[in-house]
Parts: structure tokens; C-alpha cells; sequence
């Protein structure tokens, strides 16, 4: 089966979106050093390339979980599939994720990482479909705000392919 992918936001503009946040996180945490918590498989794309243009000293760390299979829909049940490494007690820490759709996973994971003790939260995301929220999560840096459409490409998947994608594409069945 293949699909056909439509380009939405080019290489260039993610690249350069990113490359803003970067520079925002690094004037927003001087002095300070943020941890980035990356959330698997999908974030892993956008928190690499957001460290590049962050210009302060970062510490990262990778935390899976699971809410989707291999569907486009939410399950609703989020599963910890591999845990942080490090504790976060005492750190300033920055959630990053692809993105945000119901906002069920997220805000899962402001509550797992609060009961943790953690200096401060705060939540990246490259993309935000406001459009789907079903839970309320504060989000303190989006990349960008996109339609209702299932998206690929920068770390997201469909069925596990595309996350090469140096841009992002709205899947067409
Ligand atoms: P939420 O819990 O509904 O906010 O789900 C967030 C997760 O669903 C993301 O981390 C993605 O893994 C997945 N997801 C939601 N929308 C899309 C999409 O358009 N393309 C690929 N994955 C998506
Ligand atoms: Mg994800």
C-alpha cells in the first residue's frame, strides 16, 4: 500500500522555525541549564536539531511511551515503555514532543513529571493541532499550529515510515 504525501511546511521552514525556538530557549533559560526530555520515537527529530540552535548548556534524556499502535486514532491509554534514565528532581525540565493532538499523552506526562520534583516543566512541541484537544495542556513553545490532517515527516510517522521526511506532509489515503 502507499500513500501519497502533500507537502505542508518545506525543509526550509521547519528549519527555520526551529532554529527560532532555539534561539527562545536559549534566552528564556540563560543562566540556566534546561534538561530536554524527549519524548520516543517521534520527538527524537525535533530535539536533536532544536539542540543545535540552543546556544546554553543542555542535558537530554528519552522517555517512550505508548498511546497510538498503528492507528491514526488515540487509544486514550498511555503506557511507559522505556523510562527516563536520570532522575529530574532539582532540573528545569523541557518536555519535547512532535506534536499534540488530543493531549492526552501530554498531559499524562506534566503530571508523571511534576510528582517528580522537578525545579520547573515546560512543553515543546513542533507541532499543535488545536483543532483535536480533548484535554487541556499549557504548551509553552509550538513550532507551528496545523490543520486537522494526519501529518508525517521531521520524526512523525504512519505506520512507523516517513519520519525521515525533512519536511512535513499530510498523508492522503
Ligand atoms: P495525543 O495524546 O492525542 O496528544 O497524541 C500525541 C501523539 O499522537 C503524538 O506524539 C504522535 O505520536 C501521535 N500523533 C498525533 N497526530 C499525529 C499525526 O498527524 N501524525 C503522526 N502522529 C500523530
Ligand atoms: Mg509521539
Amino acid at each position: 500500500m502507499s500513500e501519497k504525501i502533500r507537502v505542508l511546511l518545506s525543509q526550509d521552514t521547519v528549519t527555520e522555525r526551529i532554529k527560532a525556538l532555539g534561539e527562545q530557549i536559549s534566552r528564556d533559560y540563560a543562566g540556566k541549564q534546561p534538561h530536554l526530555i524527549c519524548i520516543l520515537k517521534g520527538g527524537a527529530y525535533f530535539m536533536i536539531e532544536l539542540a543545535k540552535y540552543i546556544t546554553i548548556p543542555v542535558t537530554i534524556d528519552f522517555m517512550s511511551v505508548s498511546s497510538y499502535g498503528n492507528a491514526t486514532v488515540s487509544s486514550g491509554r498511555i503506557k511507559i515503555v522505556k523510562d527516563l534514565d536520570e532522575p529530574v528532581d532539582g532540573k528545569d525540565i523541557i518536555i519535547v514532543e512532535d506534536i499534540i493532538d488530543s493531549g492526552k499523552t501530554l498531559s499524562y506526562l506534566v503530571k508523571l513529571f511534576e510528582s517528580r520534583q522537578p525545579d520547573s516543566v515546560k512543553l515543546c512541541t513542533l507541532l499543535d493541532k488545536p483543532d483535536r484537544r480533548e484535554v487541556e495542556v499549557f504548551v509553552d513553545y509550538i513550532g507551528f499550529q496545523i490543520p486537522d490532517e494526519f501529518v508525517v515527516g521531521c520524526g512523525l510517522d504512519y505506520m512507523q515510515k516517513y519520519r525521515n521526511l525533512p519536511y512535513i506532509g499530510i498523508v492522503e489515503l
